[in-house]
């Protein structure tokens, strides 16, 4: 196999492993002289694929057993608005706190469907911090509190979580979920597409309190709703039964590595060591406040942004791909989920002091 170092933001590079299980599967899947994708949704195999695929979920995620997990479609942007319809009435006020792109978009979904509330915003710092928790203007009432604990694009990520007491905290977590532990119990719900750190596009991971189902608005159609998921085992239609398959792949992989907090040790090495070349640079520079960037998406500026072009060429040519930066901020950005290897950090750092040594 001739891979490259692949740095995309998502849809996002998979496990080597994953993939050759893929090849070998194809043409035969589970002894049925058939692909994955050519199997019922409600035959026994497929059905026991994905409780196995919830299980793996549960135990890698350690979530407790008063939430469901839930296999949607819709990538996350659909959960900006299924939050807002199964949580809150149509007067009801929702807190958002403001990092970054995502969250921003998050809440103007939110606005659509009743009162929102900015508790609070980081555009003064161009998103470039989190404001102090102790600063945030909450509403006392307010049916949730929605946060994204990792900006994606402009790599801010919370190293804590927000205290809200009894207002369900709802957490868009595309770019961060599996890539550490976390305490599911301090969550009302968490959402994620998978195409980042889970799998591939198409399928989304949500986990929700029991307590929190079956709050949506009766107008609310079926299949937006976290009941209709809770009740049918995830299977109301026909879901993304491929999707569904490479995720359950992807979590016994993680098993297989040790679990999640296996994966934090080697992230925070792969991101430590990509900000000290950064920030030793004379060069490259990252704009994020040091105690909440990213461990997964480190955006970066080169001294002269008449260089990127090349930069991105030569990385290339160096099978270092997918480094350019959002369209919206420019730059640069290695996105290092878990896919993405410790080799794959090191060969970026060799090329980036090179190129350094060659243009600074
Ligand atoms: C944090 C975050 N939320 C939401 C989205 C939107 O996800 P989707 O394309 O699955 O709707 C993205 C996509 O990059 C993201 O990074």
């Amino acid at each position: 196999m001739s891979r490259v170092h692949n740095f995309s933001a998502g849809p996002a590079a998979l496990p080597e492993e994953v993939l050759q299980q893929i090849r070998d599967d194809i043409p035969d899947w589970n002894h049925t002289g058939m692909s994955v994708m050519e199997v019922s949704h409600r035959s026994k195999g497929f059905v026991e694929l994905a409780a196995r695929a919830e299980s793996n979920a549960r135990d890698l995620l350690k979530i407790p057993d008063d939430y469901h997990v839930l296999f949607l479609q819709g990538g996350a942007t659909l959960q900006f608005a299924m939050s807002v319809l199964n949580l809150s009435a149509a007067d009801d006020t929702v807190d958002y706190v403001i990092t970054g792109t995502w969250g921003k978009k998050a809440a103007k979904e939110a606005a659509r469907f009743c009162n929102v509330n900015i508790a609070a915003d980081a555009a003064d710092s161009s998103y470039s911090n989190i404001p102090d928790e102790t600063t945030w203007q909450k509403t006392a009432n307010a049916a949730y509190l929605h946060y994204t604990p990792n900006e994606t694009i402009g790599g801010v990520e919370f190293h804590f979580v927000p205290q809200t007491e009894d207002i369900p905290l709802v957490a868009d977590m595309s770019s961060n979920i599996l890539s550490r532990p976390i305490d599911v119990s301090q969550f009302g719900v968490i959402y994620a597409g998978a195409q980042k750190n889970m799998g591939p596009a198409g399928i989304t991971l949500l986990i929700v309190r029991n307590d929190l189902v079956d709050r949506g608005r009766a107008d609310t159609p079926t299949l937006l709703t976290y009941k209709a998921f809770a009740e049918s085992a995830s299977m109301i239609n026909t879901p993304p039964t491929f999707a569904w398959y490479v995720t359950g792949l992807v979590f016994e992989y993680l098993q297989r590595q040790g679990g999640l907090a296996a994966m934090e040790e080697i992230n925070e090495r792969k991101s430590k060591k990509l900000y000290a070349a950064i920030d030793n640079s004379g060069f490259y520079s990252n704009p994020v406040s040091l105690d909440c960037r990213s461990r997964m998406n480190v955006p970066f500026t080169l001294g002269n942004a008449e260089l990127d072009g090349k930069f991105l060429a030569e990385a290339n040519d160096a099978r270092l791909t997918n480094l350019k930066g959002h369209r919206s901020v420019g730059g640069m950005r290695a996105s290092i989920y878990n896919a993405t290897g410790e080799d794959a950090v090191d060969a970026l750092i060799l090329f980036m002091q090179d190129f350094e040594q060659r243009n600074g």
